[in-house]
C-alpha cells in the first residue's frame, strides 16, 4: 500500500495511536434496514483492516443515499456499520452524528487498532454544499477528529464534497488501496488498451452516457448497445419503438454517433430482437414476455430486454476481445423474464482472455444478483458515476486533490 506507507512516514513512521479518518463508499442498496448488496462494504474492508492492523484508530466517514443535509433515520448508516462489524470480525463503534458530541466521544473512546463509523456524512449540509466556505467549515470539523486522512471511497471521487475533497487539503493524506486499484484499472482502459477493445453500454438513458460514448468512439473497436437507451438509437434509425423508453431530444445525438462511428471504423452493434411486454413489470402483474424483431416492436409494447439472438450476437462480438468495459444492464435484470440479455453479456465477460471490467452501480449489482462469482471478472468497479467520468476524460476532484 504505497499511499498509506507514505502517510505513515509523514506521521512519524508509525500509525500506532494515530487517528486516521477514512472516506469509504458504503452507499449500498437497502430494503428497509436490510442490505441487498454488500459489495461496496466488502470492498472497503481491506483498507480499514490494514489501518487497524497498523495500530491506527480508524474513523470511517461515508454517505448513504441522498438525504437533504439533515438527519433522516431512513438513511442511517447504522445497519451498514453492523454489517462492517460482521465482515471485519471486530467491534465497530458507531457515532450517532457526523462531527458532533457523539463523534468526538466515539473517537476519543477508541483504543489503538479499533474502528468507528460516523453517521451519514450527508446529514450535514456542509458536506455537499456548493459554497466553498460552508464546505470548508464542515471539513475543518471532520479534520479536527483525525491526524491523517485516507481516501478510499472510489464511488465518490468525482464529487467535490467536504469529506472527499476539502478534508484532504487539511490533513496529511493518502490514497487508499481500493481507490488505487480502481484508478490502475481505468488507466489500463484508457492508455493503450489491448485490442480488440469492446465497450458494452446499457442502462436506461442515452443522456447519462453521452460523454463516455463521445470519448470512447475514438478508442474502442466495437460498441455494443442495449438496455433502455437502445430504443433512442433504434428510433434514430427510423424504427418504431412502441411504448419503450425514448429520449426524443437525443435522436440527433444518436444519429451523429452512428455517423462518427462509421467514419472512424468503430462497429456499433444494436440488438436485432427485443423482449417486450405490454407493461413495465410490477408486483401485481405476471409478466407476459414476448420476443419480437427490433424492427417490429408493436405499438402497445415496450422493450424490457435484448432478445436471445442479440444476446448471442453480443457474446460472439465479445469472444475475441482482449479488453472489455461494460456499464449498464441490458434489460430489467431484477425480473427473471427480462434478465437473459444481461446474463448473456455477463457470461461472455467471464470468458474474456484479457481485461474485463464491470462498471459499478447497476451492472455490478446485476452480476452479483445473477449469481456470478466476482472472481470470474477481471475487475468489478465500486463506482458507476466515477468510472464513467474518468472514461469521459473528466478531472476527478477527489483524485486531483490527493495528487497535488
Ligand atoms: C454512487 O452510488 O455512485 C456513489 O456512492 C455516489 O453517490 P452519489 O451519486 O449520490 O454522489
Amino acid at each position: 500500500m504505497a499511499g498509506i506507507d507514505t502517510l505513515t512516514s509523514e506521521l512519524g513512521g508509525s500509525l500506532a495511536g494515530k487517528r486516521i479518518l477514512v472516506r469509504s463508499d458504503l452507499n449500498v442498496p437497502l430494503d428497509g434496514t436490510t442490505i441487498t448488496d454488500d459489495g461496496r462494504i466488502r470492498a472497503s474492508v481491506p483498507t480499514i483492516k490494514a489501518l487497524a492492523e497498523a495500530g491506527a484508530r480508524v474513523v470511517v466517514t461515508a454517505h448513504l443515499g441522498r438525504p437533504k443535509g439533515a438527519p433522516d433515520p431512513a438513511y442511517s448508516l447504522a445497519p451498514v456499520a453492523a454489517r462492517l462489524e460482521e465482515l471485519l470480525g471486530a467491534r465497530v463503534a458507531f457515532a450517532t452524528d457526523t462531527v458532533g458530541e457523539s463523534a468526538r466521544e466515539t473517537v476519543d473512546g477508541l483504543a489503538d487498532g479499533e474502528i468507528a463509523v460516523l453517521e451519514n456524512v450527508r446529514f450535514n449540509a456542509g458536506e455537499t454544499s456548493k459554497d466553498d466556505a460552508e464546505r470548508g467549515d464542515f471539513a475543518d470539523q471532520l479534520a479536527a477528529l483525525a491526524d491523517g486522512f485516507v481516501s478510499d471511497g472510489f464511488g465518490v471521487v468525482h464529487r467535490k464534497q467536504a469529506s472527499v475533497y476539502d478534508v484532504a487539503m487539511r490533513l496529511p493524506h493518502a490514497m487508499g488501496n481500493l481507490v488505487a486499484a480502481e484508478i490502475d484499472v481505468l488507466r489500463r482502459l484508457t492508455d493503450s488498451p489491448d485490442r480488440p477493445y469492446v465497450v458494452v453500454l446499457g442502462g436506461s438513458k442515452v443522456s447519462d452516457k453521452l460523454g463516455v460514448i463521445d470519448n470512447l468512439l475514438d478508442k474502442a473497436d466495437k460498441l455494443l448497445i442495449g438496455g433502455g437507451m437502445v430504443f433512442t438509437f433504434l428510433k434514430a434509425q427510423g424504427l418504431e419503438v412502441g411504448k419503450s423508453l425514448l429520449e426524443d431530444d437525443q435522436l440527433d445525438v444518436c444519429r451523429d454517433y452512428t455517423e462518427r462511428a462509421k467514419a472512424s471504423g468503430v462497429e456499433i452493434l444494436l440488438p436485432t430482437d427485443i423482449v417486450v411486454d405490454t407493461a413495465f413489470p410490477s408486483d401485481d402483474r405476471t409478466p407476459q414476455p414476448q420476443v419480437v424483431a427490433a424492427d417490429a416492436i408493436p405499438s402497445d409494447a415496450l422493450g424490457l430486454d435484448i432478445g436471445p439472438e442479440s444476446g448471442a450476437a453480443f457474446a460472439a462480438a465479445l469472444a475475441d476481445a482482449r479488453t472489455v468495459f461494460w456499464n449498464g444492464p441490458m434489460g430489467v435484470f431484477e425480473v427473471d423474464e427480462f434478465a437473459a440479455g444481461t446474463r448473456a453479456v455477463a457470461e461472455a465477460l467471464t470468458t474474456v482472455d484479457g481485461l474485463s471490467v464491470v462498471g459499478g452501480g447497476d451492472s455490478a449489482a446485476a452480476v452479483r444478483q445473477l449469481g456470478f462469482e466476482e472472481s470470474a471478472f477481471g475487475h468489478i468497479s465500486t463506482g458507476g458515476g466515477a468510472s464513467l467520468e474518468y472514461l469521459e476524460g473528466k478531472e476527478l476532484p477527489g483524485i486531483t486533490v490527493l495528487e497535488n
